[in-house]
């Protein structure tokens, strides 16, 4: 799919609403689930592409650009990468609390379409990696923000592995997440906690615990 036709389907299956726990960047989210979920059945399933994850601001996301936006040190500066970005609001996040670059990874590239409108629509500078940069050298990060990234165990294992290895080198790892089946057992400092509401058709609940943790080597 162009990034044309990706940024027009975008517009026609969302509206801009204020995720709860980080009211301040608006992005582009269904509203509700199934009508996307529909949508993309109807016409992204047919050119391939995965489901709308870039539609809903999850929660451990949420928690981890609170907790960007409340201390703007861990970020001001720096070069920081989102990794599995979806709507880019923690790469939003960091270029608002002064990143010297704010790059988001993701590899669905309706969802790289998405981070290009939040970013506008929130008027912060985000560079998109489309590429799957697990396992590269990753040296030119300092620091890498991670949003609930642990609910599938052979992506999360590829991933806290990479993240381990780049921690040992020198760079900065935030995690940020509410308790999904795969998050590390251990090496991780936890830094803060944030109540995030959250919907029950999404989550099957009302609001989730998302914290927000440093990841050891
Ligand atoms: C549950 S969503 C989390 C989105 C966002 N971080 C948040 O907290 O709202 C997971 C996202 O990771 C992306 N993803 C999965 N594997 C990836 C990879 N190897 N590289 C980059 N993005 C990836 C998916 O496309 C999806 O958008």
């Amino acid at each position: 799919m162009k990034p044309s036709a990706a940024a027009a389907f975008i517009r026609a299956n969302t509206a801009v609403a204020a995720p709860p726990l980080v009211p301040e960047l608006p992005l582009y989210q269904a509203t509700e689930i199934t009508p996307i979920w529909q949508a993309t059945e109807e016409t992204l399933a047919r050119a391939n592409l995965p489901p709308p994850y870039w539609a809903f601001p999850w929660a451990g996301g949420q928690a981890l650009a609170r907790h960007i936006l409340d201390h703007p040190g861990l970020v001001a500066g720096r070069q920081v990468l989102d990794f599995g970005a979806g709507s880019g609001l923690v790469a939003i996040a960091a270029s608002r609390a002064g990143a010297a670059r704010a790059t988001a990874a993701e590899i669905d590239p309706v969802a790289a379409a998405a981070i290009a409108l939040n970013a506008a629509l929130n008027d912060a500078p985000v560079a998109v990696e489309s590429s799957d940069v697990i396992g590269s050298a990753g040296d030119a990060w300092e620091v890498v923000l991670v949003g609930d990234m642990c609910y599938e165990r052979p992506l999360a294992e590829r991933l806290t592995a990479w993240l381990r290895r780049l921690v040992a080198e020198g760079a900065t790892v935030l995690l940020g997440d509410p308790g999904r089946t795969y998050f590390p057992a251990g090496g991780v400092e936890r830094l803060a906690g944030y109540t995030v509401p959250t919907s029950r058709e999404l989550e099957d609940r009302d609001s989730r615990d998302g914290g927000v943790w440093r990841l050891l080597p």
